[in-house]
């Protein structure tokens, strides 16, 4: 290998046990990150960001050495990370990483496998089957399902998507794979008015075009109204979602799935971070969603693994196999492969760290961890609506939508807090007006954290008072 490396660039050789240094420096700079977090500013100080420029360097001419270039990324960048991973952040649904998922993923790292198929990687292989029924288990899904683990929901909703329309197109007699769009038969689409975005862009890259999509009138938690969905037919597609994005609720899926599939319809269900409460106490808040046809859910949000591990669930295993199929002369792969039930043909073995949370938590520490971040945010809504702010949502699951008097004060606070370091969330709007979100997801987070959140807000508020 020196002499490879020789060969390749004199001055940058490299032997193996320079490797092994390296990557022990790298392993020890983690670690420090990680043993601090809890202490680090949940947004960067300015003077971090002001530095970053340090990363506007010239394409060099003979490389730099990998030393010099770890201790960049760890000197200019840690400092500029937004601590999402540690336990006063309540931005977005971002979920912390557990210690065994985190673990994992070095050994992911190391192995660098090819987990497509058994003969690229027959260890990633087992290991993300036995994580794909652990999955159907673990959100009591159809045991038979196919699962696809993917970069992201947006990701995994583009490939049930896929299935789902040449599914119902196949019903109809039309072979999409052979004839495409050309002169297909219409199919339908509907969801609801706060569908997420990952959602709508799925569809709008799949071609249903932005101005076909039926947008259905929801109610003041942003679900469906019932008796306002129009009628499905065996063309149609139905989109509901398990967690709306700003107050967590659920569509009424033990009414409106067998509704639509009783005319033909395939319901898809968006459960990018909802679709875990099906693992709480709080299971009746998604009963009736195991009728769908495809789901999708990440693991990266609320099951606390690393980015980016996500899954697509469809109910016929061979509507994904077919959909997703990618079979090559020089890899061949069974019809349960992770190559043909993805988009990607290459990837890394993102199953492994979501089968050690599985793992590691079981049924329990999944439920506890579910359940606590309910109970968090309802602890936090039922403090912040005794000081005075104004609480949007009925507090079902981890969301917590926040409006302080007017407009202009919600969003100063929301800046001020987020300036703070002392923790972070987010601006939405809702209704037409600006909010903030809480967003209660990591195992980190604990009755302390909570406390300094409350405190603060109670701060901010106070002073624009005065
Ligand atoms: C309800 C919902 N669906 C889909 C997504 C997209 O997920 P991802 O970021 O994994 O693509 C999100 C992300 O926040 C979400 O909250």
């Amino acid at each position: 290998m020196e002499y490879v490396l020789d060969q390749l660039n004199g001055s940058a050789a490299t032997s193996d046990s320079d490797e092994i240094h390296l990557l022990r420096d790298a392993d020890e700079r983690a670690r420090a990150y990680t043993a601090t977090i809890a202490g680090r500013r949940a947004w960067p100080a300015r003077e971090a960001l002001g530095v970053l420029s340090a990363f506007k360097e010239d394409f060099p001419q003979s490389g730099m050495t990998a030393e010099d270039t770890l201790r960049l990324l760890d000197e200019v960048g840690s400092p500029a990370t937004s601590a999402s991973t540690g336990p006063n952040y309540f931005g977005y649904v971002i979920g912390g990483v557990l210690p065994a998922a985190a673990a994992a993923e070095r050994m992911v790292l190391a192995w660098d496998q090819r987990a497509s198929t058994f003969d690229s990687s027959p260890v990633s292989d087992a290991i993300e089957t036995q994580a794909a029924r652990w999955i159907l288990e673990a959100l009591d899904l159809p045991r038979t399902a196919g699962v696809g683990f993917g970069t992201s929901a947006t990701a995994c909703t583009i490939a049930c998507l896929a299935a789902a329309r040449r599914s119902v197109l196949a019903r109809a007699g039309w072979n999409w794979d052979r004839h495409g769009a050309k002169g297909a038969p219409d199919v339908k689409v509907m969801l609801p008015e706060t569908a997420h975005v990952a959602v709508i862009k799925a569809l709008r890259i799949l071609g249903f075009g932005l101005d076909n999509l039926i947008r259905l009138p929801v109610d003041d938690a942003g679900r469906a109204i019932v008796e306002q969905v129009p009628d499905a037919d065996d063309l149609t597609i139905l989109c509901l979602q398990a967690g709306e994005v700003n107050t967590g609720s659920f569509d009424h899926f033990a009414k409106l799935i067998p509704m639509a599939q009783a005319r033909g319809a395939w319901v898809h269900v968006d459960g990018a971070f909802g679709l875990w409460a099906r693992a709480s106490s709080s299971r009746a808040l998604c009963d009736g969603v195991e009728e769908a046809d495809s789901w999708t859910a990440d693991g990266h949000k609320w099951l606390n693994t690393p980015y980016d591990g996500a899954f697509a669930i469809c109910r016929e295993a061979s509507d994904m196999a077919t959909a997703m199929s990618s079979e090559a002369v020089y890899a061949p792969a069974s019809a349960s492969a992770q190559q043909n039930l993805t988009l990607e043909f290459s990837r890394r073995a993102r199953g492994i760290p979501i089968w050690a949370a599985l793992r590691t938590l079981g049924r329990d520490g999944l439920r506890e961890l579910v359940d606590r971040n309910i109970s968090q945010a309802q602890h936090v809504a039922q403090r912040l609506r005794a000081e005075g702010y104004e609480i949007l949502n009925e507090v079902v699951l981890n969301q917590v939508l926040v409006r302080a008097g007017d407009d202009d004060c919600t969003q100063h606070i929301c800046r001020a807090a987020q300036e703070s370091g002392v923790a972070w969330f987010g601006m939405t709007r809702w209704e037409g007006r600006p909010a903030f979100r809480l967003s209660f997801s990591s195992w980190r987070t604990s009755q302390e954290n909570l406390n300094r959140l409350v405190e603060l807000l109670v701060g901010l508020f106070r002073d624009t008072k005065v």
